[in-house]
């Protein structure tokens, strides 16, 4: 591949074969940013379907590179052998160390944590949300249907995430314009001193609801982690910290790419737009595949116990990626994976991973897209991305264009 470049060595453990090493770019190399999901589906002509990557690129800094399905699901199925310990790329005070919770929490305990919010988050939970959703998706829209344009990443992509995760934790609809400048600033900013400010505010603003909704609770989220007691005893203030920063940061970014994503598709697929528009009973199975084309993120895990997959051996302590993008297109399990069929049969997809740790926030998730998808083509059935425009994409672990100015 063009873009592959000499591996360092010096970043290779030992045990690692020499013809597994190699240094792709994911993530940030320009043939991934050129086009990144057509780049992920070719991993699997371009290279063997376990790799080693020596690579600063944050996601796929110095681990095993998993590209096939099979091998994913495995990985994210034995978590006895593949913890999440320090699974997330981001960097944390030394001197005060948190754990993203509950992702970073092995089982048996894993489950103690997750249950918290089991209620909130199920279908049932979520689908209180859907006329919340719906009228914000037609407010925003209301915004500028009647200007022929927009920029959807900031008109919508970004917004209303924002507002439904403002909602869902009980904080005040107010915060949305800098909530989006401390998302924006914390994960895509290049420049590592406004990465850090934007951190900052979200700590101390963070800091100061916790104390806040400790004396004054409601029946929101951040209340409901604060008088949550999964070992019979309340969390600590670091815990409940934790739990509270890895939604902003799991729930969010991740929405917003993917709708980002989604969105650029169907601008560019007229006839598709009228396929979903002519079958409002097929919805979910256009949610679906439209998920699993359009995958947006990564699984780290790090081995706990030597171990063997696919006749590769890794020891403790080494690092291991799931491509799931990767996985969603491989041909053993999705026939002509690059196609766009909603009429596809069911497989589970791995967007939202798999096993203990798959995304809590999958049903609402779904649901977003589901709403937002319906809602814009009923009231502008017709787009196209702007003449002259062109598609650029973020670096880094959640995938999807920087900007995306449509027209109609
Ligand atoms: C399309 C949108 C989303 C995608 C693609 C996505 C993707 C993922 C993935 C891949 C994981 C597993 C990470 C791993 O295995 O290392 C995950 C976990 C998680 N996600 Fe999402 N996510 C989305 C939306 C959300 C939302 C809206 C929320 C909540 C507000 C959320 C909350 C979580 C939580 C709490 C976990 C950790 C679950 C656990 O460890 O048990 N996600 N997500």
């Amino acid at each position: 591949m063009g873009s592959q470049k000499t591996p360092d060595m010096s970043r290779v453990p030992e045990h690692v074969p020499a013809d597994l090493v190699r240094t792709i770019g994911l993530t940030m190399g320009p043939e991934f940013l050129a086009a990144p999901h057509a780049f992920m589906a070719d991993l699997h002509r371009t290279q063997p379907p376990i790799f080693f990557n020596p690579a600063e690129a944050e996601q796929a800094k110095d681990a095993w590179m998993l590209t096939k399905y099979e091998d994913c699901y495995y990985v994210l199925r034995h978590p006895e052998i593949f913890s999440t310990r320090g699974a997330t790329p981001f960097p944390r005070d030394p001197d005060n160390p948190f754990k993203f919770i509950p992702l970073e929490i092995d089982p048996p305990y894993h489950r103690r944590y997750r249950n918290i919010l089991a209620p909130i988050f199920s279908p049932q939970g979520v689908g209180a949300l859907e006329g919340y959703i719906r009228d914000l998706a037609n407010t925003l829209i209301d915004e500028f249907v009647d200007k022929g344009e927009c920029e959807f990443t900031t008109d919508f992509g970004r917004p209303l995430p924002v507002s439904v995760f403002l909602d869902l934790m009980g904080l005040p609809q107010e915060m949305r314009d800098e909530f989006v400048s401390w998302a924006v600033g914390l994960l895509h900013s290049q420049d590592r001193s406004v990465a850090e400010q934007s951190m900052m505010s979200i700590v101390t603003y963070l800091q100061q609801v916790i104390r806040e909704k400790s004396e004054n609770p409601d029946d929101k989220v951040i209340s409901t982690i604060i008088q949550a007691k999964p070992d019979g005893q309340p969390m600590t203030g670091q815990e409940i910290f934790g739990f509270v920063l890895f939604l902003f940061i799991g729930g969010l970014d991740t929405v917003f790419a993917t709708l980002n994503n989604v969105f650029l598709w169907l601008a560019q697929n007229p006839e598709r737009r009228r396929e979903i528009i002519d079958s409002p009973d097929n919805i979910s199975n256009i949610v679906e595949e439209l998920l699993r084309a359009n995958a947006v993120t990564f699984s780290g895990r790090t081995v706990e116990q030597d171990c063997e997959l696919r006749g590769v051996k890794m020891k403790k302590d080494d690092k291991v990626t799931c491509i799931l993008p990767a996985a969603n297109f491989d041909a053993d399990i999705f026939d002509n994976p690059l196609e766009v069929n909603f009429h596809r049969p069911r497989k589970p997809i791995l967007s939202f991973a798999g096993g203990v740790h798959s995304c809590m926030g999958a049903h609402l998730a779904r649901l977003e897209m589901k709403v937002c998808i319906t809602e814009f083509l009923r009231r502008i059935p017709d787009f196209q991305v702007k003449q002259g425009a062109r598609i650029e994409y973020w670096p880094g672990g959640v995938i999807g264009p920087k900007s995306l100015p449509l027209t109609w």
